[in-house]
């Protein structure tokens, strides 16, 4: 059955003590208003998981993710953090690919492979991030850009690994920009996303994965995003940073 999440990406923001206050102020919402019926996943800076994850702890469907993982187990990498490392404070899951990782940081989707494995072999779940820039949705490229960045990381999978990866779609040109996919636009592309999956790896995984919607989410759109048949929950930036409104997109998830 496809899970229904709703993840926040604070990326790089938030101090430790403004951290553990945002999460305290989720919780309480959350429990007041939502517990237990969508997926919560909060995706903290790395440095902040360790302290935060009691605060969550034995809230079932409340968890935590990393932003980010080494591609390689451990060793001489200076500055990266592995998915051992995330297992071992409590992540359940890694968001791998994000497109400022591919922007900035040159992650390329035959490195994004990897990532994947090693995520999966640490037994979290990778949320695993495509999508196009507004120069190749104009081009008429945007079928063939995501069909790469799904085929090229995901597809050496076995279906038994594909079946624990989550997809987020976020249109480039929608990340923090105010600019939203229409629901329309976005059940497109999550419909075409689920096709290549169902070519691949038949019907029944393609029915069963998670596929996500990210992309200037906020509390007064996600309603009409999250009702669309192939739209699955929200990975969040901004208004992830605040927990009125965060708890309000939750609550448009269920
Ligand atoms: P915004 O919600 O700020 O547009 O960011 C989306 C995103 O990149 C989540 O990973």
């Amino acid at each position: 059955m496809r899970k229904k999440i709703v993840a926040g990406n604070w990326k790089m923001n938030k101090t430790f003590d403004e951290g553990v206050q945002l999460v305290k102020e989720i919780i309480e919402l959350y429990t007041l208003e939502v517990k237990n019926q969508v997926y919560v996943v909060l995706a903290p800076p790395f440095i902040h998981l360790y302290k935060l994850q009691p605060l969550i702890f034995g809230m079932p469907m409340l968890e935590m993710a990393g932003q980010n993982c080494s591609n390689m187990p451990n060793g001489a990498y200076t500055g990266e953090i592995s998915a051992s490392m995330l297992k071992s404070v409590g992540c359940d899951y890694v968001i791998i690919g994000h497109s400022e990782r591919r922007l900035y940081f040159n992650e390329t989707n035959d490195w994004l492979a990897k990532k994947i494995d090693i995520a999966l072999a640490n037994l979290m779940q990778p949320i695993y991030c495509v999508g196009e820039t507004l120069e190749e949705r104009n081009n008429g490229k945007l079928y063939q850009i995501i069909e790469a960045q799904l085929s090229e990381a995901l597809f050496h999978l076995p279906e038994e690994q594909l079946r624990h990866v989550v997809i987020a779609y976020e249109p480039v040109w929608a990340i923090g920009t105010g600019l939203t996919a229409t629901s329309a636009q976005a059940q497109e592309m999550h419909a075409f996303i689920r096709k290549i999956i169902a070519d691949k790896y038949g019907n029944d995984l393609a029915e069963n994965i998670s596929i996500l919607y990210g992309g200037s989410v906020k509390p007064d759109n996600a309603r009409e995003l999250f009702e669309q048949p192939d739209i699955d929950g929200g990975l969040i930036g901004g208004a992830a940073l605040q927990a009125r409104g965060f708890v309000d997109i939750v609550k448009a998830m269920k």
